[in-house]
């Protein structure tokens, strides 16, 4: 018989009856959250609140997705899926690897997943021991932070900026490596700052890594939504690089929870595990959805959309610096401008806070995306039409005046 544990002289009480673990203190809530719901209670007063806080893109599920779940659903077989995924679903993805970058994966290093989310949870779980370092820049999507700790490993955090286009370089790698360092991690384009990562610098990256052993994680949730040209896939530098994608962004599922990691082939059975254990499967009726997202019928709207994207990144990113918010690089993808606001204020929590109350404006806080130079920056989802940015711009040059 396994003995009852006793409770963990790390944990954390919360109240007299329950303690929780202590690696839930290095967890944050996002702060946008709390924002968005204030922003909620203000819209049930009655008050209008301009949304460019929200980090999904606001056009529905494209109709040849939500046709090929409709007609899954009516035939109803909706028990599990293999843990690694729908086999005709992983054979997509490896063919729009073949058609959209000319690389060819093989299916069986392909894992579908609970969103991207469920994907970094799975190659952070299968790499990091506690105590180990996980090298990724700061800003940065705060979630990696968080899976790094969840697994009780540390995340080093290394301070970007423009000069290297908010992203690490093989240089900034080197010098934060050391004995207890397992990999890095990357997002291309990049959220909060929709900068792409050099192709030379990721090239330099990748060599630094399998020469220290390491393992790198390179995260293209946001390929398919570049304005200036197609991003390349890091799967090309190498069949030992990790790739995180979804679903959720360019694909236009965010709700449906769906998206994929690529390992390589030799970690698949460690990761089919874990991935039994940890979700069991990805969901049924997704995965069948998905399986009309690379069809040409439905690529035509995805690209109709990236357009659509394009207009407002360029709308958007001229207006804000017009107002005088410094914008140092022009995002090349995602949906965000990464801004500095420092001119209005020395406190972008407290700022994006009054933007909201008085001006009906939410954005989000340069908190959420770590420590450097937090305060002095804000992040502007183009989320929503240009007409509604329109009237956010308004909004903002009279708060500002
Ligand atoms: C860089 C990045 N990676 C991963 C995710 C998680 O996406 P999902 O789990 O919806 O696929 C997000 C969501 O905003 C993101 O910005």
């Amino acid at each position: 018989m396994i003995a009852p544990r006793e409770p963990d002289s790390r944990t954390v009480a919360t109240d007299r009856h329950r303690r929780l673990a202590a690696r839930l203190d290095g967890i944050e809530p996002f702060h946008v959250m709390a924002l968005l719901a204030r922003a909620r209670e203000l819209e049930a007063q009655g008050r209008s609140i301009v949304h460019m806080e929200i980090g999904e893109p606001d056009f529905q599920t494209p109709q040849p997705i939500v046709d090929a779940a409709l007609k899954a659903v009516a035939v109803g077989d909706m028990h599990y899926m293999p843990a690694l995924g729908m086999p005709a679903l992983r054979e997509a993805i490896a063919r729009f690897y073949h058609d959209r970058y000319g690389v060819d994966i093989s299916p069986a290093r392909i894992v579908v997943t609970p969103g991207a989310s469920g994907a970094l949870l799975l190659a952070v779980s299968a790499l990091v021991n506690p105590g180990d370092r996980m090298l990724m820049t700061d800003p940065a999507y705060p979630c990696n932070r968080h899976f790094v700790r969840l697994v009780e490993g540390v995340a080093v955090c290394i301070p970007v900026a423009a000069d290297t286009r908010y992203q690490l370089t093989p240089e900034l790698v080197r010098g934060h490596w050391n004995a207890r360092t397992v990999g890095v991690m990357i997002a291309s384009p990049a959220n909060p700052t929709g900068t792409l990562i050099d192709a030379d610098a990721l090239a330099g990256i990748a060599g630094t890594v399998r020469e220290q052993g390491g393992a790198l994680i390179v995260d293209e949730i946001y390929h398919g939504l570049t304005y200036d040209g197609d991003a390349r896939t890091a799967l090309a530098l190498g069949d030992d690089v990790f790739v995180i994608n979804s679903f959720s962004k360019y694909f236009g599922m965010t709700g449906w929870r769906l998206g994929w990691l690529v390992a390589p082939e030799s970690c698949i059975p460690a990761i089919d595990r874990l991935a039994q254990n940890v979700f069991l499967a990805a969901s049924t009726p997704a995965q069948h959805a998905a399986l009309a997202a690379f069809t040409p019928e439905n690529l035509a709207v995805l690209e109709a959309r990236r357009r659509a994207f394009r207009a407002r990144r360029d709308y958007l990113v001229p207006a804000l610096a017009a107002l005088g918010f410094e914008i140092a690089l022009k995002p090349e993808g995602a949906f965000y401008v990464y801004a500095r606001c420092k001119r209005f204020s020395r406190d972008s929590f407290a700022l994006v806070h009054d933007l909201l109350e008085r001006a009906g404006v939410a954005i989000t806080p340069g908190i959420d995306f770590g420590e450097h130079r937090a305060a002095e920056h804000v992040r502007f989802a183009y989320t929503t039409s240009i007409e509604n940015m329109q009237e956010g711009v308004r909004r903002l040059s009279a708060y500002l005046a």
